[in-house]
Formats: C-alpha cells, sequence, structure tokens
C-alpha cells in the first residue's frame, strides 16, 4: 500500500526547526486546533494535560520535550532535571521512559554546546520509526483480519470489536490497533468496528470514531458494556486493542477496561489480539498484574462529561454530584486471555516465551 494515501502526522517540527507542533486531541472531535510546543514546560503540560496521549505519541512528543529542555539548559544537570520533570507527566505508558532514556544515552556523552541538534535528530528519528513499525503491524494485523474474514465465510464484513484510541492520533503515524483495519478498508477487504465509547474520556467514541469518520471505515459506536452482549451473540469475530504497557510475562497493561472485554472474549471463543510495537515491552516487569503501576486521574474525569450544547458551544456538564468518584486509567490483562501479540515481526503468543521468540537478542542479553 503507498503510504501517500495515508499521511496523518500528530506531532512534527515547524520550519524553524526547534517549536514542535501537535494536534490537540483534549478539542476533538467538536474542533481540530494544533498547538505550538515552544518550551519543556509546554510538552509536559502536553503531555500531562492528555492534549496528546497513546503511548507512542506520549514516547515521541517526550523525545521532543527533552530536546527542548536541552535547548534551555544542556548541562548535565538541566538534562537530569528535565528527564525527571518529563517522565512524571505519565506512569503507565512505557514508551516515554523508553524514548527519555533512549534521547538521554544519544546525548549524555556529548559536549553541551553538541546536544540540543543531537537530541532533535533523534527525538526526529524516533517518531519517523514508529510510522515505520506501525506500518509493518498494520501488514501483520491485515493479514489476521484477512484470515478471520475467510474464516466466517468471506461473504460479509469482519466486525471487530477495538477500545480506546490504537489509531494514528495515539501514534505519530499510522497507529496500532487500526492501521491494520485501514489497511483492509483500502483493499477492499470488508470490515465493520464496533467502537467501545471508553468512558471516562471518551477516546473510543471521541478519536476513535473520528478517525474511521474521516477514513470512511464502516463502525458503531457502542456502550462500553456493549460488547459481552455482542459477543455472546455472534456479532463481534475478533477483538484488536492497543496497549500502554506489556511485561516480559507477555500481560498486557491498557485503558481500564481492556481487561473485561478479554474475559467476555475468552469466554466466547472470540479471538482477542493487541497491537505493539517494541518499546511498548517493559523486559524489566516481570509480572505485568503484579507489577505495573496504574495511573489515578482526577476524579472529574469521571463526574463530568464534554460535549456541544443545544447553542453549539462546546462544555463540560457535571453528570454525578455529591458522590466520590475514582478513576484508575488503566488495567492489566493476563497473557493466557490474549490470543496473540501483533508486534511489527509478526505474531507471537501473549508469554515471556513468544516474546523471546519475536526478539531474540532480548533472550540472549539475559
Ligand atoms: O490514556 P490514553 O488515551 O493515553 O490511553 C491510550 C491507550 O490506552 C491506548 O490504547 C494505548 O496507548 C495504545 S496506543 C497505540
Amino acid at each position: 500500500m503507498d503510504d501517500s494515501r495515508f499521511t496523518h502526522r500528530t506531532v512534527w517540527l515547524e520550519p524553524d526547526g526547534r517549536t514542535v507542533g501537535i494536534l490537540d486531541q483534549t478539542r476533538l472531535p467538536f474542533e481540530t486546533v494544533n498547538v505550538a510546543l515552544k518550551t519543556s514546560t509546554d510538552a509536559e503540560i502536553a503531555i500531562r494535560d492528555m492534549l496528546v496521549r497513546g503511548a507512542p505519541l506520549i514516547g515521541a512528543v517526550g523525545a521532543y520535550g527533552l530536546a527542548l529542555a536541552l535547548a534551555e539548559d544542556a548541562s548535565d544537570t538541566g538534562l537530569a532535571a528535565a528527564y525527571d520533570r518529563l517522565h512524571a507527566t505519565r506512569p503507565t505508558a512505557i514508551n516515554l521512559r523508553w524514548a527519555l532514556d533512549d534521547v538521554r544515552a544519544r546525548v549524555a556523552g556529548l559536549a553541551p554546546t553538541a546536544r540540543v541538534d543531537a537530541a532533535y535528530a533523534r527525538a526526529r528519528e524516533i517518531a519517523d520509526e514508529d510510522v515505520a513499525i506501525n506500518r509493518a503491524i498494520g501488514e501483520n494485523a491485515f493479514g489476521l483480519i484477512e484470515t478471520r474474514h475467510k474464516a466466517v465465510g468471506g461473504n460479509r464484513p469482519v466486525n471487530i470489536l477495538t477500545h480506546c484510541n490504537a489509531g494514528f492520533l495515539a501514534t505519530v503515524g499510522w497507529g496500532t490497533a487500526l492501521a491494520g483495519i485501514f489497511m483492509a478498508h483500502a483493499r477492499g477487504l470488508p470490515v465493520h468496528v464496533w467502537v467501545d465509547e471508553t468512558r471516562p474520556r471518551s477516546q473510543g467514541a471521541y478519536l476513535t470514531a473520528w478517525e474511521l469518520r474521516e477514513a470512511g471505515v464502516p463502525h458503531t459506536v457502542i456502550a462500553d458494556n456493549a460488547g459481552g452482549h455482542l459477543m455472546q451473540h455472534g456479532q463481534v469475530d475478533m477483538c484488536i486493542v492497543g496497549t500502554d504497557r506489556v511485561a516480559a510475562n507477555g500481560d498486557v497493561c491498557n485503558k481500564i477496561g481492556t481487561y473485561l472485554k478479554a474475559l467476555a472474549a475468552f469466554d466466547n471463543g472470540v479471538p482477542f489480539y493487541v497491537a505493539l510495537p517494541y518499546p511498548t515491552i517493559d523486559w524489566r516487569v516481570a509480572d505485568g498484574v503484579r507489577d505495573i503501576p496504574i495511573e489515578e486521574r482526577s476524579p472529574t474525569e469521571v463526574t463530568q462529561v464534554r460535549g456541544r450544547l443545544p447553542d453549539g458551544a462546546v462544555a463540560d456538564v457535571t453528570v454525578i454530584e455529591g458522590s466520590a468518584a475514582a478513576n484508575p486509567a488503566f488495567d492489566v490483562t493476563p497473557g493466557r486471555l490474549v490470543t496473540g501479540l501483533i508486534t511489527e515481526r509478526g505474531v507471537c503468543v501473549a508469554s515471556g516465551e513468544g516474546l523471546r521468540g519475536l526478539y531474540p537478542e532480548r533472550a540472549a542479553a539475559e
């Protein structure tokens, strides 16, 4: 497939070679607004307040954030402080630590005067590499969708359920879970996507539905609790989701509610796939359910909902008053509930053995 048919980018360098451009995802789907990140504080705020979100995109913006920070203070102390500030923005998506470690390693041995250009160059490589990786993930996912299409008779669309947003908005380009779906649609393989709304921030309803609409992919938004019922009645052929961190044992952390979908899929014999690029694997975490840190976000994300009012204005309205609210942002699905991990290198079983089979250099390093 020709890349030129799918050229969305969610982060870019402005012509001055220093300012970082992003699409403000908190405004979607109501408005399309670009924002310029001119300082490392701008990058920190963009990640923490979720103007950018999705594990691979958080990583890429974190890398650019470190470059912006070095332009402010390229000393060793400046580098260490900026690393810590950016790292503290969001705790679950491991791509952030991966990207910060990578840029820091690239510049650490250089004289401060050489650090800024080197950091920008590496951040750009990370962004470009993400697009290439996701394209490869998409090809591997496409193969699975094609196989499923044949398995269900080849005479109707494949019904794919996805949770949260793992499309191009969650990455630098293409997306992970949605990449194969975009390819299937573009190649004439009929697909229909069940889009979990994904409360509390509604990334499914606001972002995934917007992406699929823009690309003309048939889809239906469903309340988060509908998936199990649809699976029981044969209306879901496969699930494909993204992930924020995969442990070395194959456990998968993703947006809150993913675990319940995996349980329902397992109970109903529906294949459940997770798409990921290699920086999402945290080889240091042996047991995902036990050890992956789960971000707790503000209760106001639960008690308020954003929408368009009858007068056309976009506003947050309160839907819960007088009750306590809790907001764990992610959960962990044990690898045993996952049919396969879709990576840029191919598809593997969600286990330590499966991961080491695809990444033998890691097995050798242990
Ligand atoms: O809180 P978010 O919107 O950053 O959460 C995003 C997700 O959970 C995605 O599914 C995950 O990052 C995979 S993105 C390719």
